[in-house]
């Protein structure tokens, strides 16, 4: 296993709903308030219809802050920009099976560009999809939300994905681990953890709240408890 992945549960704060004007401060204090990783939503304006940002963030986080960069590149053809986020300092990288032609090709460049490889799934779209490429992640990537904005309700009805995703990694390869990302709370976090997801996504329930340090600990002791 991972190393890094020795904890059974990993809270990623996601930078989608930070106060902008105040992005420094907001990635030291997620780090100041027990995040595991920090999660960073790119958007293209095509395969989602938001924009958001560019590896030129990624760079400027890393400048404060050692914990992970954990990118999620909600983009068409992310082939064609996963270099400049690796060069610019994310050490997970996530693309989904919706947006990629060639995701064997995807996958196999982002573990040579030296990071951890990640698959996601849109709410949508079936487990077998990505069962394919199972044996060549490190992290598979349950939509919990149709992506493109923060703040949506979790959904349910992707629960019976997890457990069947966590299934099938256990027969191809028990060391990937599951993230979950979309609507994460104190409430619904034990719903996804207790389906299989161990890497818990939550962009308004922590950067929302006033106490970053409160929020994260609401999650976590939901999940632990
Ligand atoms: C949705 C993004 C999420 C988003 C989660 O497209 O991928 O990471 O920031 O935000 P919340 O936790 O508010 O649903
Ligand atoms: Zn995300």
């Amino acid at each position: 296993m991972d190393a890094n992945l020795s904890k059974q549960y990993f809270i990623a704060p996601s930078i989608l709903s930070a106060d902008f004007a105040e992005l420094g401060n907001q990635v030291s204090a997620a780090e100041t308030a027990g995040a595991d990783w920090i999660h960073v939503d790119v958007m293209d304006g095509h395969f989602v219809p938001n924009l958001t940002f560019g590896p030129m963030i990624v760079e400027a986080c890393r400048r404060v802050t050692q914990l992970p960069l954990d990118v999620h590149l909600m983009v068409q053809n992310p082939e064609r920009i996963i270099e400049a986020f690796a060069k610019a300092g994310a050490v997970r990288l996530t693309v989904h099976i919706e947006a990629s032609q060639h995701i064997h090709r995807t996958l196999q460049y982002i573990r040579q560009l030296g990071c951890t490889a990640g698959i996601a799934l849109n709410p949508g779209t079936p487990a077998l999809h990505v069962e394919p490429v199972l044996h060549m992640v490190d992290l598979v990537l349950a939509m919990t939300v149709n992506p493109g904005y923060g703040g949506q309700a979790f959904l349910p009805e992707v629960l019976p994905k997890i457990t069947q995703l966590r299934r099938m990694l256990d027969d191809q390869n028990p060391d990937a681990v599951i993230q979950v990302d979309g609507g994460i709370t104190a409430e619904t976090a034990p719903l996804a953890a207790k389906a299989g997801a161990n890497i818990l996504v939550a962009g308004s329930s922590v950067f929302g709240k006033p106490d970053r340090k409160k929020a994260i600990n609401e999650i976590r002791e939901a999940i632990e408890h």
